[in-house]
């Protein structure tokens, strides 16, 4: 078994030198023109050692070698293709995690699993119909591009297997509308309209380019059909703005995959990346964003109905803190009662796929492990009660 090291790994002094250069240039303007190059993955490395050193102590330098080092994807199957991938995936020895952690009864319907009651009832289901092929732990091989049809459609959707766990703990049953308020580029979406359970899908986010994506993603593996205006809806709306721009109180089921600091991607691409300078501010306002989104989402579900938080961040400040702020918020301020689903019978499912953290005392954490580096992904689902 090899694993892919970041050299960066053995890199240690970027406290030292920021400082260092920060005593010598005491004139701000000379300081400033005269300012080491710090890229931004390098500042998200030192922002993240201090933080999530603390945040997960002993565990920390094991979870920063994995997120240093090459990610591990999954294939999810795409049902509408007409091509014999399953074979395909199965012959390099990939297997689907999805049915393989999943009891099927003899009539081919899952089982139902209850958690631990008390106030936080929680019955989980798995869908047969999404299907996602992964490597067994250990192996670090690649997965092929994948091929189009005859019809033009491609056999799967390379993405983060760890993605797929919020869309399957969000438990869409057949004939539910559903809302996801941060789609693109769309893997998710794309595993929601696997599962073939949705009457109305709407499909928001608030940028144009990425929604662009989507909708060439949503047409290489889907037939026309399924994308009928009756059935799915795009736009392209701020989703804080829910309550000017869409309707409340009607969804069964919402997601709410929001922007974060996407850890791995900062740590290894300079595009794009939240901590160059020209984002600080963005970043910074990120916890009150994601708390205006998960709020938008508690507004346009129904009571009773369910909505699911989601980040690729280890950061408590973006993940169990914005969930807890959202809950005060919503209560105090717009009357929405809320309660936490226990989703410890469904962690329990995939346990042998995923490292899941420890002691969690609200959502779910894949953290990443070099044995099976996906993640990282942080959920935590939320019922409206009032
Ligand atoms: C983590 S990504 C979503 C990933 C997507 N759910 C998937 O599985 O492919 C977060 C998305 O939020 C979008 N976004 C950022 N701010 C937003 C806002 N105020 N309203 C709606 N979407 C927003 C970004 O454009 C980005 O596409």
């Amino acid at each position: 078994m090899s694993f892919r090291v970041n050299p960066r790994l053995l890199y240690k002094n970027i406290e030292d030198l920021v400082r260092f250069t920060q005593k010598r240039h005491r004139v701000k303007t000379k300081w400033a023109a005269t300012r080491p190059k710090v890229s931004p993955s390098d500042l998200a490395l030192h922002n993240f050692d201090a933080s999530y050193g603390l945040q997960f102590g002993e565990l920390w330098p094991s979870v920063r070698v994995s997120l240093l080092s090459e990610q591990k994807y999954g294939a999810l199957f795409n049902n509408f293709s007409y091509d014999d991938t399953v074979t395909q995936l199965q012959s390099v020895g990939c297997r689907d995690f999805v049915t393989a952690s999943v009891d099927i009864t003899s009539d081919g319907a899952p089982r139902s699993f209850t958690g631990d009651t008390s106030s936080h009832h929680s019955k989980v289901s798995i869908t047969p119909n999404v299907r996602c092929f992964v490597f067994p732990k250990g192996d670090t091989s690649r997965f092929k591009a994948a091929r189009q049809d005859r019809h033009g459609l491609l056999g799967y959707y390379l993405m983060d297997a760890a993605s797929l766990l919020p869309v399957l703990a969000l438990d869409v049953q057949k004939g539910e509308s559903v809302l996801d308020l941060c789609a693109a580029p769309g893997g998710k979406t794309l595993a929601l309209l696997q599962a073939q359970a949705t009457r109305f899908l709407w499909v928001n986010d608030w940028s144009e380019s990425r929604m662009s994506r989507l909708q060439r993603t949503l047409l290489s593996f889907l037939p026309d059909d399924l994308c009928s205006e009756d059935k799915l809806r795009i736009t392209c709306f701020d989703g804080r703005k829910w309550q000017e721009l869409g309707p409340e109180n009607t969804f069964d089921k919402v997601l709410v995959d929001v922007p974060c600091t996407t850890d791995r991607h900062s740590l290894m691409e300079e595009n794009n990346n939240i901590f160059s300078r020209s984002r600080t501010k963005e970043r910074q306002n990120l916890p009150l964003c994601q708390t205006q989104l998960l709020l938008s989402g508690l507004q346009a579900v129904r009571r009773g109905g369910e909505v699911m938080y989601a980040t690729c961040t280890l950061s408590q400040l973006q993940n169990q803190c914005v969930v807890e702020q959202a809950m005060r918020l919503a209560e105090e301020e717009l009357g929405i009662c809320t309660e936490v689903v226990d989703l410890q019978p469904f962690t329990a499912l995939f346990k042998d796929t995923f490292h899941f953290a420890p002691d969690m005392n609200l959502g779910v954490m894949v953290l990443p492990h070099l044995t099976a580096n996906f993640g990282p992904m942080y959920f935590c689902k939320l019922r409206r009660l009032a």
